[in-house]
């Protein structure tokens, strides 16, 4: 099969082309130009910001839950209702300092700004002037309001005035607030030279200075890219960059608080490395402890398998005709085929993954765990797929797993979301137990649980797989 077999049906990404084209929304040679610029900006210095900024959102989001919902502060016990919102918030965060350079209070600043700063971007109840939404709400309004944005932005042609289509109002304002921040973020960017914070803003500006390509020709060409360029690709890293993680952050909550074992195996492991660590968490370098966590990571996998975010990844045979090979057969595909990888259906494949493919097992990816139905697979040559590039864990026959896709379109972020994903559970469980809450004193066990089981098998796809009842998490603080 060629590699550019199955193209990306682009015109379905349309709606994530608003600000300028990007990697998400491009294919062929101008997609291949993006990706150059965009796998250079996720290296380890930014990795190592992103966890970072994760322990620091991770340790305020506590401090918040304790504050707002523990009514004694000297023995926390709380219950949280609705994670949702926090979580998205805890990552919505991340992608502001580690994306665009900007650290947002976890919670808002009720103060009016201060009139000595001219920043922009702090944090305040009052946006500065010109502007209808400070920087931390229009992110989580661009966030969260995708569809609408897009008809607004995108679809709504520019002859009809504003005027006349009043609810879309605040989508409108959003749209020009945000592209204002983020010009004003990359004219920042531009001014600054030895640019060191590495946040992906950053990288991207970095690496367009001097860039220039060969085009095939032996020639080299200016090939840099411009800021509606930028601006498209950092809108993409907004939108593929939060509520995949957290999303993936929820169900994981929800599967721990089910499978006390596996938060004891967590809690153990976190103890163990944090023996030879600073007792202030948010002092744990990220290149000596990360590598370490393997528990947590294993427990990623685990969730991503059962629960992919992207459960189905659309591609199609574009006008050429394609061809597979399958048990030894050949077979034909027509031009202009649509086609769907789902994943769900490899996820939950017996073949690869042993009899017990349903279940929640995060050892079975732990390399320590022998007995695991994975371990067959060690020493196999090419397993190493898309978010699987650690030593410490078993492989899945390859093409198995595909929560970050595979080939070279495979998700770009995916070790960003794993290191913030890691960290978050580091903050939380080494000093809580979370276990589920009854929604009504009435409430039994038998039925809480059966409650939380349908949740998860009804949950379903709206951006991304997502379990669409509250689950209401009880939080205990460990002795
Ligand atoms: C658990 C978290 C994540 C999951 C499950 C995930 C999953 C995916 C999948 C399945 C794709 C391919 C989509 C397709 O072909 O239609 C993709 C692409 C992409 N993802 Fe992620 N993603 C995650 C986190 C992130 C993060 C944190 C970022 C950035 C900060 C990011 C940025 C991107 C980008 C830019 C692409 C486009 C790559 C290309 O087309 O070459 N993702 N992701």
């Amino acid at each position: 099969m060629a590699r550019g077999s199955f193209p990306k049906p682009v015109e379905n990404y349309e709606a994530f082309a608003i600000y300028g084209p990007s990697i998400l929304t491009s294919e062929g040679s101008q997609w291949a130009h993006y990706r150059r610029y965009t796998t250079a900006t996720f290296n380890e210095k930014n990795h190592a910001l992103v966890w970072q900024e994760s322990l620091s959102q991770g340790l305020q989001m506590i401090e918040h839950w304790t504050e707002q919902y523990c009514r004694d502060r000297s023995h926390p016990i709380f219950t949280l209702h609705n994670i949702r919102d926090d979580i998205v918030k805890y990552t919505l965060n991340i992608i502001c300092r580690a994306g665009f350079g900007v650290t947002v209070p976890f919670r808002p600043t009720c103060h009016l700004r201060d009139a000595n700063t001219e920043s922009l971007f702090q944090d305040s109840a009052l946006p500065p002037p010109g502007y209808r939404f400070t920087f931390a709400s229009v992110m989580e309004y661009i966030s969260t309001s995708v569809l609408t944005v897009f008809l607004a932005n995108g679809l709504l042609p520019r002859w009809i005035p504003r005027s006349l289509v009043p609810f879309f109002k605040n989508d409108f304002i959003a749209y020009d607030d945000l592209r204002a921040y983020l010009n004003s973020l990359l004219e920042n960017a531009e001014a600054r030279q030895g640019l060191s914070s590495h946040n992906l803003l950053e990288g991207l500006v970095k690496a367009r200075r001097n860039s220039t390509e060969d085009d095939g020709d032996g020639k080299l060409h200016d090939a840099r890219l411009s800021d509606d360029e930028i601006l498209g690709n950092l809108y993409i890293f907004l939108i593929a960059g939060h509520e995949t993680t957290s999303t993936t952050l929820r169900f994981a909550l929800v599967l721990l608080a089910t499978h006390p074992t596996i938060q004891d195996q967590l809690y153990d492991e976190i103890n163990e490395i944090g023996r030879d660590e600073r007792a202030d968490i948010s002092m744990w370098d990220y290149e000596r402890v990360f590598p370490k966590l393997i528990t947590p990571l294993c427990i990623m996998l685990e969730v991503l398998r059962l629960y992919p975010p992207v459960s189905s990844l659309p591609k199609w045979t574009s006008d050429k005709p394609a061809s597979i090979s399958y048990a030894d057969q050949q077979y034909y595909i027509p031009p202009s085929t649509q086609i769907s990888l789902d994943s769900n259906a490899l996820h939950y494949n017996e073949e690869y993954w042993g009899d017990d493919a349903a279940e929640f097992d995060p050892t079975r990816w732990d390399k320590r765990n022998r007995n695991s139905f994975l371990a067959q697979n060690d020493g196999t040559e090419g397993l190493s797929g898309p978010g699987l590039e650690h030593e410490t864990i078993h492989k899945p026959v390859r093409g198995a797993f595909l929560p970050f896709s595979d080939g070279v379109r495979a998700c770009v972020g995916r070790k960003f979301a794993q290191v913030e994903f890691v960290a978050a559970l580091v903050v939380i469980f080494r000093e809580y137990r979370v276990s589920l809450a009854k929604i009504s004193p009435e409430e039994s066990k038998e039925q809480m649980r059966s409650r939380v089981e349908q949740a998860l098998q009804g949950c379903s796809n709206y951006q991304t797989l997502t379990i669409r009842e509250n689950v209401p998490l009880h939080f205990r603080k460990r002795d």
